[in-house]
């Protein structure tokens, strides 16, 4: 049995004070909640006051991005060591977001895992593929070329911690969801390529998370797919009862 994963990502969103806010509203909503495992993805700079916050709480908190190296020449980035040091957990990795606007390359998220998996942060790995792309019927290739990619040289037994975020970017913001059923055949594809990559007994284990405009009104269709561990949450993770919703579908 997989536990499920709902995960806050809040992108660009909320300065420290207004994460402190949410945080005060939203957990004693979920305090007692054991069935799905909750993480929080806030800004950098709310790390501090999340992970303060959720000190003894079921709630974790990883950062939304990091640089591979250790450390160095490199202004404005931040290190796995500087995360893990804040007592972050996880670390999201390949958003389509980062993709798109920061020219994150397969490779560059290649490079990133292994330092994650070396600082022992979890990653939640995201792929999906574009509209065009969908149409053009080359999801389940998409699909494959970025599990090829980001999980090079990556050991079987490391992976099993994994989390992978099935995001399709035609469903990221657009109020499009993906229906079950199209999430759940992507989410089948990549656990068939996981299990050709890495074995069975990983791909079994590992959570596979969708992505793309989950709301409380769609998040218990989606969540009730067998192929689905749980969520990604963008816009209505925002919102400390929209979230509690989603975590309580
Ligand atoms: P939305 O839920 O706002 O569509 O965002 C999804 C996403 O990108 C989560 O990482």
């Amino acid at each position: 049995m997989r536990k499920p994963v709902i995960a806050a990502n809040w992108k660009m969103y909320k300065t420290p004070a207004q994460a402190q806010e949410f945080l005060q509203a939203f957990l004693p909503l979920v305090a007692n909640h054991k069935r799905d495992e909750i993480l929080l993805f806030p800004s950098y700079v709310d790390l501090s006051v999340a992970i303060a916050a959720t000190k003894g709480s079921n709630v974790s908190v990883g950062a939304q991005n990091m640089h591979y190296a250790e450390e160095g020449a490199y202004t404005g980035e931040i290190s796995p060591s500087m995360i893990k040091a804040l007592g972050a957990t996880h670390v999201l990795l390949g958003h389509s977001e980062r993709r798109e606007y920061f020219g994150e390359t397969d490779e560059i998220i290649n490079k990133k895992l292994h330092a994650a998996l070396h600082h022992g942060l979890t990653p939640v790995l995201c792929m999906g593929e574009t509209l065009e792309e969908r149409d053009a019927g080359k999801t389940e290739e998409v699909l494959l070329r970025h599990c090829q990619e980001a999980l090079k040289g990556v050991v079987p037994h490391a992976a099993e911690s994994f989390i992978i975020a099935y995001e399709p970017i035609w469903a990221i913001g657009t109020g499009k969801t993906a229906t079950p059923e199209i999430a759940g055949l992507a989410h089948f594809h990549i656990r068939t390529q996981v299990a050709h990559l890495l074995g069975r007994q990983t791909a079994d284990r590992i959570r596979i998370l969708y992505g793309g405009s989950v709301k409380p009104e769609n998040a218990c269709a989606l969540l009730n797919q067998p192929e689905v561990d749980g969520a990604l949450v963008g816009g209505a993770s925002l919102d400390p009862q929209s979230f509690a919703k989603i975590v309580k579908y």
